[in-house]
């Protein structure tokens, strides 16, 4: 059954379709896609979907939080890109914790050149598994990286050569305590062995089946590769949902540069690393997700259909 999409203020329903294909294009963990859309006549809803969570992996659900924050960003610069303000409210109903966001496009307005640039890149951003050249990428781009993240209420700092070799430590620890746990690598395995034309789950054409290898060419490097880290200032579910639009903000910035990003998920899913790695960076921030920034070769991954993160409009209210 093909759902109904309706217009949505200054949007007409072609135009809300386009925002929703932006937003099912932002990256998450493990693809999972963990993010429902309900289009009212007052707004574009953003629900989280917790039966795509990661209970071992993400028990607190903080990556989940991220992965629609990222699909969040997507939606408002789409709307921004197509000329109407997205007035945007985090966490509309305390009685409805699913319902994460509620995005309403009114004044029309000249679109912002840098945001319909980053608009262009919602397309082109694709997840880099590969080993990265030994490209630099120039100051310009990397103040542009920061400035991304601090417009979106977030921090980005970078690892400087000893920071380095500490995240390397701490990436093989939490390397090490997560695949001692048989329900890690359970759950693991759902999400990254999918059979080929699954929509979702990472396909075992990129490459990964186990890990930790990956995270060891990630994260080197000649010279020292860029490496930085999302980080919010308190570490509550909104400050979740900001870091994970920082975060695509940043990664939407580096490819309309021309560069690439990889995750490096690892230190940050095992709270006493988390909490090292907080350390390590002063103390001052939460950590929410590191990347690694230069040029790799992207692979696609496939997305669901947008009937399937539809919900109708009488599904949640009755
Ligand atoms: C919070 C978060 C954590 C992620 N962690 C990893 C990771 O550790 N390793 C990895 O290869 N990809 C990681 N990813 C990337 C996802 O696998 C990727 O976004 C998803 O497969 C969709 O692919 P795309 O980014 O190319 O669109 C992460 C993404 C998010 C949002």
């Amino acid at each position: 059954m093909t759902r109904l999409i309706t217009a949505i203020g200054l949007l007409d329903s072609g135009q809300v379709r386009s925002v929703l294909g932006a937003a099912v294009l932002a990256p998450s963990t493990r693809n999972t896609q963990p993010w429902r859309f309900r289009c009212t006549s007052a707004g574009l809803e953003l629900h989280a979907d917790p039966d795509r969570a990661l209970p071992v992996a993400d028990a607190g659900g903080r990556e989940l939080l991220l992965s629609c924050g990222a699909a969040l960003f997507n939606v408002r610069t789409a709307i921004h890109a197509l000329g109407a303000h997205p007035a945007t409210t985090l966490l509309p109903r305390r009685d409805d914790p699913a319902l994460l966001a509620v995005v309403r496009p009114f004044a029309a307005r000249n679109p912002d050149r840098r945001l319909v640039r980053l608009a262009g890149a919602i397309p082109r951003r694709h997840t880099n598994r590969t080993p990265f050249e030994a490209a630099v990428i120039p100051d310009a781009v990397v103040a542009e990286l920061r400035h991304a993240a601090e417009a979106e209420q977030a921090w980005l700092p970078l690892l400087d050569a000893d920071q380095l070799d500490r995240l390397r430590d701490l990436t093989h620890r939490s390397h090490h305590a997560q695949t001692a746990d048989p329900a890690f690598l359970a759950e693991w395995q759902r999400w990254t062995a999918r059979s080929p034309g699954s929509r979702d789950g990472v396909p075992g054409n990129t490459g990964r089946t186990m890990p930790m290898e990956d995270e060891d060419w990630i994260l080197a490097g000649s010279p020292d590769p860029l490496v930085v880290v999302v980080g919010s200032f308190d570490d509550k579910k909104a400050d979740r949902i900001r870091a994970g639009q920082a975060m695509q903000r940043v990664l939407l910035t580096a490819t309309a540069a021309g560069f690439d990003a990889s995750f490096v998920s690892r230190p940050v899913e095992v709270p006493a690393v988390r909490a090292e790695l907080r350390t390590l960076l002063g103390g001052g921030l939460w950590p929410q997700i590191v990347l690694r920034l230069g040029r790799g070769t992207p692979s696609w991954t496939p997305r669901r259909s947008l009937d399937d993160v539809l919900l109708e409009p009488d599904r949640l209210r009755a």
